[in-house]
């Protein structure tokens, strides 16, 4: 299969190109425009290879997008490209419109046209996977039964928003056009090649320095964990034998507090590397909220797990510790991140300064 993917040089989109390349015989086309977020490090290994190709080129040229289509005439859209940070829909939401509304329009508009003009078989077997986020549904209370795939929608960021508005993109194309649609809805993912700006790196990179570990709130905010290889799995497994229609919702049933995740990478930092100081939770501060900060995310993954025959082979402890050591282990690529790119400010609302 030719896979054209969108967002490659992302955290997770580019786990998924890893996990395409080592695992799969199937080839890749890569649209990226390379934001701050991206890193072309984390496929740089496969430039040389002729089953990958990156483009660099923004979703919203959607002349170029129709181009790419052309060129390479792929059988599956695979759409990961998205602004995803919470705290930075806060202060600037412009950028969230622009890239996961405008964008994903864009990139339905290519396909449609691409798809209405393909013969068959090419045409019955052609996917468009679109990759979204639990935040999607809003947030959960203690009592309240983990996210399905018919939990309502209810946003409450402009970054969930503008997912929400994209996922209802995608389903009105399928409705109204019958491109061949479908979408993961996934909860929170951590390991390898994470930008810096998210928790779980953020906290260890800044308990690696010894800095001070900012947890919004009280820390009783709770997420589900999932390791990132562990959703490329799943991914390529939809993209595969997803039906288009349907839609999946992806975890692995590993909850935790922000303050249990923060105390776990203190924890293990410990035990690694050991600093005279004693314990790095004495540098744990609690710090003014987000605003509108969701309080639970938690996904219930059964039905993708019967219908993908996949299921996360990391819980929490296995994967945090992964992650830990592939930080230790990868400094030339974070130091350079925090040397030019971004520094460990406060993000999320001017008030909210540490
Ligand atoms: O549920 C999936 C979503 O998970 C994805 O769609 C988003 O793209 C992804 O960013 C993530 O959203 P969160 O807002 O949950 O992730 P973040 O790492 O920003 O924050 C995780 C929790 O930690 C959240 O409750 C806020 C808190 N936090 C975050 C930072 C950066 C802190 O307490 N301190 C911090 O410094």
């Amino acid at each position: 299969m030719i896979i054209l993917l969108t967002g490659g040089c992302g955290f997770i989109g580019s786990a998924v190109i890893r996990h395409l390349m080592n695992k799969t015989k199937h080839s890749i086309i890569n649209i990226d425009c390379m934001t701050y977020a991206a890193s072309v490090e984390s496929t740089a290994k496969f430039l040389k290879d002729s089953r990958y190709k990156h483009e660099q080129t923004n979703i919203n040229d959607l002349n170029s997008l129709k181009k790419i289509f052309q060129k390479y005439s792929p059988d599956a859209v695979m759409h990961l490209a998205a602004e995803s940070h919470v705290d930075r829909s806060i202060d600037g939401p412009g950028a969230f419109i622009e890239t996961n509304i405008i964008g994903t329009y864009n990139l339905l508009e290519a396909s449609r046209e691409y798809w209405s003009n393909l013969e068959h078989p090419q045409k019955d077997n052609f996917k468009f996977h679109h990759i979204s986020t639990d935040e999607v549904f809003g947030h959960l209370e203690l009592n309240e039964s983990p996210f399905n795939k018919n939990t309502p929608y209810n946003p409450r960021s402009p970054y969930s928003a503008s997912k929400a508005s994209s996922d209802h993109l995608v389903r009105a194309w399928r409705d109204t056009y019958g491109l061949p649609t479908f979408i993961t809805n996934t909860t929170n993912n951590y390991g390898p090649w994470h930008f810096p700006e998210k928790l779980i790196p953020l906290i260890t990179l800044n308990a690696i320095h010894g800095k001070e570990l900012p947890v919004y709130g009280d820390g009783a905010n709770i997420r589900d964990w999932l390791f990132v290889e562990d959703h490329a799995e799943a991914l390529v497994k939809a993209i595969e034998y997803g039906e288009p229609g349907d839609t999946y919702t992806i975890g692995a049933r590993q909850p935790r507090t922000n303050l249990q995740v923060v105390e776990a990478i203190c924890d293990i930092l410990d035990e690694i590397q050991p600093t005279p100081e004693g314990t790095r939770r004495q540098l744990i501060r609690y710090v003014a909220d987000r605003p509108g900060h969701d309080f639970r995310y938690e996904i219930d993954p059964t039905y993708a797990e019967q219908k993908l025959g996949w299921k996360a082979k990391h819980n929490f402890e296995a994967g945090i510790r992964k992650t830990i050591q592939w930080y230790l282990d990868n400094r030339m690529w974070w130091q350079k991140i925090l040397d030019q790119r971004y520094a460990g400010q406060r993000l999320g609302g001017k008030n909210n300064v540490r």
